[in-house]
């Protein structure tokens, strides 16, 4: 299966050789390649030129890229009927004024909320900002939590669920901290196993929860739903692309930039705050919805936002390591019973087990693959699907415009009746 690929191998000892430049090694050589190949991608190629020339490293800018958690700012916990829920970003943003308080915000409260906190890219916070009021609210707004109050329920089915309520639209099983749907009964509180298992290794790699720390992590928690979640579904576009951006963004957005750590510097303490965990390890404990900017924190610089094609290389910097990464597919049931679907036979052969890896095409099936598989979701959702259908295209046109994606036309999803991941949900007329 995928396991055997070693297409534009780059063998995990040289990866871990250089593991807080883990994308920009992978950058190098497979730009290289791709110019020997004689098909540049021109934003790998921009990205590359922008971060890696020699000596090059992202400015900073303290009076730029401080983020203030005081007056207008600060911290203030969610009361009774305000939404918290799985991403530990909004979270946050909402508590500190960077999103409506009470966690149901507009695609434009998103967009920009994003960048001025955290400095994500407009195209990546246009993307997840419209993918979910399409998904999991009213087309213009949606909850970070459960389903919420104020939202317009003319021509949608029932009340949107929310970010918690999205499981494989949006949220998806392999979470950093947060548990499998089927494991723990919700997917949206974090375990403190598995933050605890993040931090320590943190620990014993000098206090720095880096690419290389979150790549490792990332494949033990793969092993952990396969081996104990009999329902585990690794979905098209919530395993192969949200799940990536969960782990990736740890690190390119906590982290807290200086004038010695550009790049960013991700320590245990900062890491507690924004996961809502107070104590001392191994005696964590963890409050629900009360995510935090640290005091002193600085966030990326305006010229080094995380955009698309900065998420499209951290994405397949990962996947080359651990090829099981790529494995749409699930458990059929029972745990350790992970089958993949041949990317061909779900495609109709535009991607296959041997071009997922080359050029953007891995991100390319991510989005490609939520459009094809939305007609399905959003006829459970609204009266009429034309309008959703509609914003989803733009969105995905816009996302993938200039990555030079193949064109899919078609996800043949009969391939996942075998995975009771993916049936429960259609069944529960959730998916
Ligand atoms: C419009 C913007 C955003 C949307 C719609 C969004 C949505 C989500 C969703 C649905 C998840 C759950 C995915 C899963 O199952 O693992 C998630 C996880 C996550 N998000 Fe966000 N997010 C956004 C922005 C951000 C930002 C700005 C950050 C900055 C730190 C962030 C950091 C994370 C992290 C670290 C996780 C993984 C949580 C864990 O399991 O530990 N997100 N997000
Ligand atoms: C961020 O880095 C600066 C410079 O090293 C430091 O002064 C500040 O305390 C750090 N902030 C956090 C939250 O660790």
């Amino acid at each position: 299966m995928l396991t055997k690929i070693a297409l534009l191998a780059l063998s995990a000892q040289q990866i871990a050789a250089f593991p807080s430049y883990l994308s920009e090694v992978f950058l190098n050589k497979r730009n290289a390649e791709l110019a020997a190949a004689g098909s540049p991608c021109p934003h790998i190629a921009a990205e590359l030129a922008k971060r890696q020339a020699p000596g090059v490293t992202p400015p900073f800018d303290a009076a730029e890229q401080y983020v203030s958690n005081t007056g207008a700012n600060v911290f203030v916990p969610p009361g009774p009927t305000d939404q918290r829920g799985p991403c530990p970003g909004l979270n946050a943003m909402a508590n500190h004024g960077y999103l409506p308080h009470s966690g149901v915000g507009t695609i434009d409260d998103f967009i920009n909320g994003c960048q001025t906190a955290f400095g994500m890219g407009a195209d990546l916070a246009d993307f997840l900002a419209v993918y979910g009021a399409i998904f999991d609210g009213d087309l213009t707004s949606y909850s970070i939590g459960g389903p919420a109050a104020g939202l317009n329920l003319l021509g949608l089915l029932g009340t949107p669920e929310g970010l918690s309520g999205s499981h494989n639209k949006y949220e998806g099983d392999v979470s950093p901290t947060r548990g499998d749907l089927y494991q723990y009964g919700n997917d949206y509180l974090l375990q403190l196993s598995q933050f605890s298992a993040l931090y320590e290794l943190g620990q014993q790699n000098g206090n720095s929860i880096d690419l290389a720390v979150l790549t490792a992590y990332r494949t033990t928690r793969f092993q952990e739903s396969v081996s104990q979640n009999p329902y585990f579904f690794n979905a098209p576009f919530s395993g192969v692309a949200a799940q990536p951006a969960a782990w990736s963004f740890i690190y390119r957005f906590m982290a807290n930039k200086s004038a010695e750590h550009p790049e960013g510097l991700l320590t245990g303490d900062v890491l507690k705050s924004f996961y809502s965990i107070t104590g001392d390890y191994p005696n964590f404990k963890y409050t629900p919805g009360h995510e935090a900017f640290p005091d002193n924190w600085y966030k990326r610089n305006p010229a080094d936002y995380y955009t698309i094609p900065y998420l499209a290389v951290d994405t397949l910097a990962m996947a080359l390591q651990h090829t099981e990464f790529l494995s749409v597919g699930g458990n059929t049931g029972t745990t350790n019973s992970f089958t993949g679907v041949d990317p061909a036979a779900l495609t109709g052969g535009v991607f296959t087990a041997q071009n997922l890896l080359q050029g953007n095409n891995l991100i390319c099936f991510g989005f490609e693959a939520s459009l094809q598989a939305a007609p399905d979701i959003l006829s459970g959702l609204y009266v009429n699907t034309a309008a959703a259908l509609s914003k989803l295209t733009g969105a995905v046109s816009k996302a993938t415009s200039g990555l030079g994606c193949p064109q899919l036309s078609s996800l043949n999803t009969a391939q996942f009746s075998k995975y009771p991941g993916y049936t429960k949900l259609s069944t529960a007329g959730n998916y």
